[in-house]
């Protein structure tokens, strides 16, 4: 062979090496594309799939079959980070069976509780990522949605985690005495006959003679009093702590006025009432009554500040089917600063706020 033709040889051999390895790249660098197109994916839609995910999120839809949802799903996203490649298949199931928005459906399938073999419908979904969801409570919830097509999700809520999906005075538990100031007694939780609170007298400038309160409940109610009368009120408690007894005998009282249907939403039954725990105080101001106090400045300055020395108005208006009485413009309940903050803030009562916040 000559010198020349050794040489083209070589040329040869160099551009036969230099295209194989350049083919290669080719192959690899569009291998994703191709696997998609022989799936069966358009131009356009391997376009988006491939602009959307990366190699590992990738994966699954390479093993799976063409899904004609599967843009939909993608385009669905939020952030490219919804969309969770091991859940592919649930997403594909979920979006064929219920054919939501894919948004929705990606959101569903994403919560962590999730499962396969319930039914939903948009405000179940909703529910699950309503902001005061309890998982312990989701079952209850989704009842409470099959019976009540119009109520809005966070009322369910809110009633599901006051336990007003269940009926007043059954399944009765004993209050959690060790919760301090943030005891829950209502109509599912009763005290001990005998519970047992360091109470002190209230000073007969503070209202009717001889009431008492739990101790540090009356320091914060002597805090109060003072800020009121400094912006000119003054605050005048009736009723304070009340034991068992005594509460049978105010609730007899407002039976015989009224029947059981007024006694019920106006007074506890003996031992479901929280002024047994001594951290109750019916607020008036002198020449107010039950009657007229909601209107009155103090009744209007208490609502506006008593959250400041840890009071908060223990049955608000508009809160009677989570609370389980009529508005009490009077009754304050002492909780503690921090909690009667949140509990303000948040608009909540002590139902909503022991559920979620002291898990
Ligand atoms: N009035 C309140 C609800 C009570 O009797 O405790
Ligand atoms: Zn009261």
């Amino acid at each position: 062979m000559s010198y020349m033709n050794r040489k083209r040889h070589k040329i040869i051999g160099f551009i036969f090496i230099i295209s194989v390895v350049i083919f290669g790249f080719y192959l690899l660098a569009t291998s994703t594309e191709r696997k998609l197109a022989k799936i069966g994916y358009s131009a356009d839609e391997i376009n988006f799939i491939v602009s959307r995910l990366d190699a590992t999120q990738m994966s699954p839809i390479l093993e799976n079959k063409y899904l004609p949802e599967m843009r939909q799903i993608l385009e669905s996203q939020t952030a490219p980070a919804d969309f969770r490649s091991e859940k592919l298949n649930e997403y594909i199931q979920a979006q064929r069976k219920y054919n939501f928005e894919p948004k929705l459906t990606v959101q569903l399938v994403n919560h962590s509780d999730y499962d396969n073999d319930e039914e939903y419908n948009e405000r179940r979904i909703h529910i699950l990522y309503e902001e005061y969801y309890l998982p312990q409570n989701k079952d209850r919830y989704f009842t409470l949605e099959a019976k009540n097509a119009e109520m809005p999700e966070n009322e369910i809520i809110a009633r599901v985690n006051a336990n007003r999906d269940r009926d007043y005075y059954t399944d009765t538990m004993e209050a959690d005495a060790l919760s301090g100031h943030l005891i829950l007694v209502n109509k599912y939780y009763f005290l001990d006959q005998a519970f047992e609170v360091d109470l002190v007298e209230q000073s007969a400038s503070y209202g009717s003679v001889g009431e008492r309160m739990e101790a540090e409940t009356y320091a914060a109610f002597e805090k109060m009093f003072q800020a009121a009368q400094d912006d000119g009120y003054q605050l005048y408690v009736t009723s304070g702590y009340r034991g068992y007894d005594e509460q049978a005998e105010v609730f007899a009282t407002y039976l015989s006025e009224g029947g059981e249907a007024h006694a019920l939403q106006y007074a506890a039954k003996p031992g479901y009432s929280e002024h047994q725990t001594g951290r109750a105080i019916d607020i008036f101001t002198p020449g107010e009554t039950t009657k007229t106090f909601a209107a009155s400045p103090v009744a209007k300055w208490l609502a506006e500040h008593a959250y400041k020395y840890g009071f908060i108005l223990r049955y608000p208006a508009g809160k009677e089917d989570i609370t389980g009485y009529n508005f009490e413009p009077w009754h304050y309940r002492y909780v503690g600063q921090e909690a009667a903050t949140d509990i303000q803030q948040h608009n909540i009562t002590l139902e909503e706020y022991v559920a979620v916040f002291k898990q």
